[in-house]
């Protein structure tokens, strides 16, 4: 009963911002990603019936309190789910996501977790299923089950039965390329659960988050289709401001940005005056991703790495989705 699974984690490009349901993490709004080649999660998880608890080791550290919380509360799904209530497991990850990338490693982390526990324990589950299962974990790790571009669909269902990602288009669709540019390798303040919420419950710009999804969706998919820079980046680089001034109208009012992160989006605004293709996007964090074309790599290194306050620029392809080792 022992599986391995690998993960690699995403940028959304169209963000997922704010849930209708917390408890089985559904979504307000459909969100659009891209999966990356160069950080993922190896996971190899055992059950065991003669263990009596589960025992969670992260780059062979054995982790206790609140991370271990979130495994064991996601095993307890997958037992559940498996009718298997007896058994406890052994789960020993591995983050090929250089710490200094500024990447939330839980998309690829529990993506790897709910394809090697849902395999070991011996479910027999599709993609779409499988992606719903992760979604329990963390709410964009649902997209890790694909390489490429993936869109989650926030569903219609109140039981989540419909609220999974769908592959749009393979990873070697299109050769752009996304570096990751960091910052500030600081805790976040404001985790992206606790800061949606917020946002969710007080920001009178909610609203017009909500509605501007489908706008930014469909222009968003044409670009893809048509492997248009232009379009893809400016829909991306507009719904990611769209996203952070929701924080700006929440009460208490709250950004992510730093002064640096402000610095990198006007190099990346410098760049395009100078007829280079590239755009930006933020999560919850003061981390930068900008995306680009292959051909602009040295340019787009070179401008990134000279802003002051820039530690460390990462470059990422288009990456595959969930792989059994
Ligand atoms: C800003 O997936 O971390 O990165 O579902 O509560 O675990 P939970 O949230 P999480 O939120 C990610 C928010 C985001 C945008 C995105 O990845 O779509």
């Amino acid at each position: 009963m022992q599986a391995t699974a690998r993960a690699h984690t995403n940028i959304a490009l169209i963000k997922y911002w704010g849930k209708r349901d917390e408890t089985r993490i559904l979504p307000m709004n459909n969100s659009l990603s891209l999966t990356l080649d160069g950080f993922y999660t190896t996971t190899t998880v055992a059950f065991h019936e003669e263990l009596t608890e589960d025992q969670f080791y992260l780059d062979d550290q054995l982790v206790e309190g609140a991370a271990y919380g979130k495994v064991t509360a996601f095993l307890d799904r997958i037992r559940q789910t498996a009718g298997r209530l007896d058994l406890s497991a052994t789960v020993h990850s591995t983050n090929h996501v250089p710490t200094a990338a500024g990447f939330a490693s839980s998309a690829s982390g529990f993506a790897a977790l709910a394809a090697a526990s849902a395999k070991a324990i011996g479910l027999d589950v599709t993609d779409p299923e499988l992606s719903m299962l992760t979604r329990h974990g963390s709410g964009s790790a649902c997209r890790s089950i694909y390489g490429g571009f993936v869109e989650w669909e926030k569903g219609t269902q109140a039981d989540g039965s419909d609220s999974y990602a769908v592959p749009i288009a393979p990873a070697d669709h299109w050769d752009v390329r996304v570096a990751a540019v960091v910052l500030s390798s600081a805790e976040k303040k404001i985790l992206s659960r606790e800061g949606m919420k917020r946002t969710v419950d007080t920001s009178v710009y909610y609203p017009a988050w909500v509605e501007s999804i489908p706008a930014d969706l469909a222009a968003i998919k044409q670009g893809i289709c048509d492997k248009d820079i232009t379009k893809v980046g400016e829909t991306a680089e507009a719904n990611c401001l769209r996203m952070h001034a929701t924080t700006l109208a929440a009460q208490p009012p709250f950004s992510y940005w730093h002064s640096t992160t402000m610095a990198v989006m006007e190099a990346v605004q410098d760049l395009r005056d100078s007829g280079v293709p590239a755009y930006f996007t933020i999560d919850a964090g003061p981390n930068v991703k900008v995306l680009y074309l292959p051909e602009q790599e040295e340019t787009i290194r070179e401008k990134l790495q000279a802003i002051p306050g820039v530690q460390d620029v990462t470059v990422s392809r288009p990456g595959p989705g969930l792989a059994y080792l």
